[in-house]
């Protein structure tokens, strides 16, 4: 996504270390080449959130309690940026799914954010941006990483684990990543997966820390094996963690479909990304990433080659 397109928040893949991430272990995102554009205006009736693709167009209505997560989470953005009483039309340009692990609800936030900062001058920073996403994310889903907003603000791969302050650390990664990413056509909220994974924890938490400390491993690994560009080594990194994933009982028959159709027909690793259950995997494909969006297009799957990082 280009920034002169308009206030950009970009989209994500978890490479390695979803669900993990939320219990402070370590995981690797990059940017998706999709992401959400925003633009605000003055308006001269009411505060108007438009996003065609999503199908969404809401009004915000003075003294009304809004149940529609958008709504609240563009409640909270205005009063935080002291903005409340300020009509104003945003109108978004969402090149990324909705509840499809890709990050979108995060890029929304980080694209509006910037778009008020930019119409009505107010002179943010980054950091100040990436703050104000992690708190509609909290809305969202109640106790988000914040690796989400992270990418979405600073659209860059890197190491991340949550903590006061979390460590945000830039990777080095030399050409981009071929991959796939294939949309399983579930939508699937991340505030319900991260909510059962949580209860299972309860349940029993000592071998769901053993498995969060085995999803940190791969990442730390990853790291080194991303900045060599050592693609067997990653995709078997990506494999390894996703039967972790499968071990927490956050993929599902659609996810675990796709990944075998991109397995066996070239790619070197394969897993689902983000909150699961649904949503989205990656293939990472060096040899020829067409060939496995085309094996996912005929099991009709909706599947793209994506650079990544
Ligand atoms: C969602 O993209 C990633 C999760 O780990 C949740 C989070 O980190 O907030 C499932």
């Amino acid at each position: 996504m280009k920034e002169a397109e308009g206030a950009v928040g970009y989209g994500k893949v978890i490479l390695i270390g979803e669900h993990a991430v939320v219990y402070g272990r370590h995981a690797i995102a990059a940017p998706a080449p999709m992401g959400v554009r925003a633009r605000a205006e003055d308006s001269k009736d009411g505060t108007e959130l438009i996003i065609p693709r999503w199908g969404v167009e809401q009004r915000l209505g003075p003294g009304t309690k809004h149940s529609g997560a958008l709504l609240q989470s563009l409640e909270l953005i205005l009063k935080r940026l002291e903005l409340a009483d300020r009509p104003l039309r945003i109108r978004v340009d969402a090149s990324v799914p909705r509840a499809g692990g890709l990050g979108g609800s995060a890029a929304l936030a980080v694209a509006v954010i910037r778009a008020l900062d930019a119409h009505c001058a107010l002179g943010l920073t980054d950091r100040e941006v990436c703050a104000h996403a992690y708190e509609c994310e909290r809305l969202a889903h109640g106790m988000p990483s914040g690796i989400d907003n992270t990418v979405a603000t600073y659209g860059r791969p890197l190491l991340y684990r949550r903590g006061e302050p979390p460590l945000i650390e830039p990777l080095h990664v030399a050409k981009p990543l071929p991959m796939v990413i294939g949309l399983s056509g579930v939508e699937r909220l991340t505030a319900r997966t991260v909510a059962r994974v949580r209860e299972a924890w309860q349940r029993d938490k000592s071998r769901h820390e053993r498995i969060f400390d085995e999803i940190d491993a791969l990442a730390m690994q990853g790291v080194a094996v991303l900045e060599a560009w050592d693609l067997q080594q990653l995709g078997q990194l990506m494999n390894a963690c996703q039967c972790q994933l499968q071990a927490l009982r956050v993929s599902s028959c659609e996810l675990d479909e796709m990944i075998e159709i991109a397995r066996a027909n070239g790619a070197v690793g394969a897993k689902l990304t983000g909150g699961g259950d649904g949503g989205a995997m990656i293939a990472l494909c060096p040899d020829d990433p067409g060939n496995v969006v085309r094996a996912l297009q005929q099991a009709n799957y909706q599947a793209m080659e994506a650079s990544i990082g």
